[in-house]
């Protein structure tokens, strides 16, 4: 069948006001949130300050592992523990001379070697910045729920 101009451009109005009508209630119906609290159209709400759970070194225990290489948790506070080129405070009780006079845990060994196993005097740069893998921990609920298990060790 061969369409006429006018009959064409009925059809396409007619479609036009269809789509249009079911876009409008489509956004009126959908709550779109994802992981913020708040309607994606809306401004961000700042986070709530938390407070860290640990407080000063030498007054908590240590958290277990979950998973083995895991790096420990950091069960104390962190606030104002500084990491730049001059200063590494977490040196000043971890590292090798110092922390049996502060009875901190020691570094771990595979800190003072390089990454192709050979022995350092010092810790490895590649370790200097501790926070890239040790983290402390504040009460924050998961933003999504799981089901994770930590493996059971034979102890
Ligand atoms: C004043 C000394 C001191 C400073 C500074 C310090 N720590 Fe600690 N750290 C401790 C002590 C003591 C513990 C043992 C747990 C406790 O008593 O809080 C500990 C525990 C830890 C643990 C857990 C180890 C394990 O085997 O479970 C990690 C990881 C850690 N600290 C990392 C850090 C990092 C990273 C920094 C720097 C941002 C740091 N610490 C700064 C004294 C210190
Ligand atoms: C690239 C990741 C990484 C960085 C950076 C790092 N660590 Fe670790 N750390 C680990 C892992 C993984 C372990 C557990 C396995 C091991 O001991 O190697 C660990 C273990 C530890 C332990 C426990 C050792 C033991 O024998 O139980 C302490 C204490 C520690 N790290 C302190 C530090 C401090 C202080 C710094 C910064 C100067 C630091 N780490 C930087 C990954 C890291």
């Amino acid at each position: 069948m061969k369409m006429t101009k006018p009959l064409v451009a009925t059809l396409f109005a007619a479609l036009a006001t269809v789509l249009v009508a079911s876009c409008a209630t489509t956004a009126e119906k959908v709550d779109v949130r994802g992981l913020r609290p708040n309607q994606l159209t809306e401004q961000d709400v700042a986070p709530t300050m938390t407070e860290y759970v640990g407080k000063t070194p030498g007054e908590q225990k240590k958290i277990a592992r979950d998973f083995e290489q895991q790096p420990p948790l950091i069960p104390h506070s962190i606030e104002g523990f500084r990491i730049d080129s001059k200063v590494n405070i977490c040196l000043a009780c971890h590292d090798r001379p110092s922390y049996q006079a502060v009875k901190a845990p020691k570094i771990g060994d595979s800190h003072y070697r390089d990454r192709e196993g050979k022995e350092l005097k010092h810790i490895s740069m590649g370790r200097y910045n501790c926070n890239l893998c040790h983290v402390p921990q504040v009460d924050a609920q998961p933003l999504v729920s799981n089901t994770f298990q930590p493996v059971k060790t034979e102890k």
